[in-house]
């Protein structure tokens, strides 16, 4: 069984990640955006001051999730292990702003006023910071975020079922009490490829992730979108939802 330590995580590509997942932007990802934009918008205001800390776990080679949380953090974490992947995101946030592929993204975020009031490559290289870290590390921490996402990592990091628990454990427990997050999981997916790398993947459901997340949860939805997603592509799913009070160690 292929353990998260044991992956080479040290020769990810982001750029040809990039090209196989976002430089073209998927329909599903534009539809996950807006999902996104709308729930934030719902749970923090139209016009909520800057005063959230923001964190993307394991952030890859994807900048949406970060861009769905510009409007209301004052402070936004990029938390990544693999260390291409961090030079990746260090040079998106660095003066010379993120890359075109990005505004498609940012096209579909500035449709509702919270984020047409952004100026955002101004405000990521004002907020944003990149840390090299390892997701298991926030484990029994005290840093907490009141605004977080985690995307396509907690089924992506290991074929270990024990592992993809502990990883939802560990993002979750860095939330406060009430924060609001989004969360995407590839559906039953079988590992991947980047590059000449193949890396590894636990296969889940919608009855394994809402389990998965029910202890840290006093709401949540799961959006099933089976039907966006182009032929050959594997399906996601969309979760939604605000940290409960409790610690929970299931
Ligand atoms: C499938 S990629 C997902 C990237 C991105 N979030 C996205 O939405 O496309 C999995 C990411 O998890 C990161 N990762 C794997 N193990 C990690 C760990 N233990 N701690 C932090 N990041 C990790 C990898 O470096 C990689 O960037």
């Amino acid at each position: 069984m292929d353990r998260n330590a044991n992956a080479p995580w040290s020769k990810f590509d982001p750029e040809a990640y990039d090209d196989d997942n976002y430089r073209t932007p998927l329909e599903v990802d534009l539809l996950i955006t807006r999902l996104m934009r709308d729930y934030f918008t719902r749970c923090l205001g139209g016009v909520f001051p800057r005063s959230a800390r923001g964190i993307d776990v394991d952030d890859g080679a994807n900048l949406y999730p970060a861009l769905s949380m510009l409007p209301w953090c004052e402070k936004l974490l990029l938390l990544e292990y693999a260390q291409p992947n961090v030079e990746y995101l260090k040079k998106q946030v660095s003066p010379a702003g993120y890359d075109t592929a990005w505004d498609p993204f940012w096209d579909e975020l500035r449709k509702v006023p919270a984020y047409a009031a952004v100026e955002p490559r101004g405000r990521v290289g004002e907020v944003v910071r990149v840390e090299r870290g390892n997701l298991f590390d926030l484990e029994g921490g005290d840093r907490r975020w009141s605004l977080g996402t985690r995307f396509f990592v907690a089924d992506s990091m290991s074929e270990a079922p024990e592992e993809f628990h502990r990883g939802v454990r560990c993002f979750m427990n860095a939330l406060g009490e009430g924060a609001p997050f989004a969360a995407a999981f590839m559906k039953e997916s079988v590992g991947y490829r980047v590059g000449a790398h193949d890396y590894p993947a636990y296969g889940v459901n919608e009855e394994t992730v809402r389990l998965s997340l029910a202890p840290f949860t006093g709401e949540l939805e799961i959006h099933d979108l089976r039907h966006a997603v182009r032929p050959g592509h594997e399906e996601m799913l969309l979760v939604l939802g605000r940290r409960n009070s409790k610690i929970a160690v299931p």
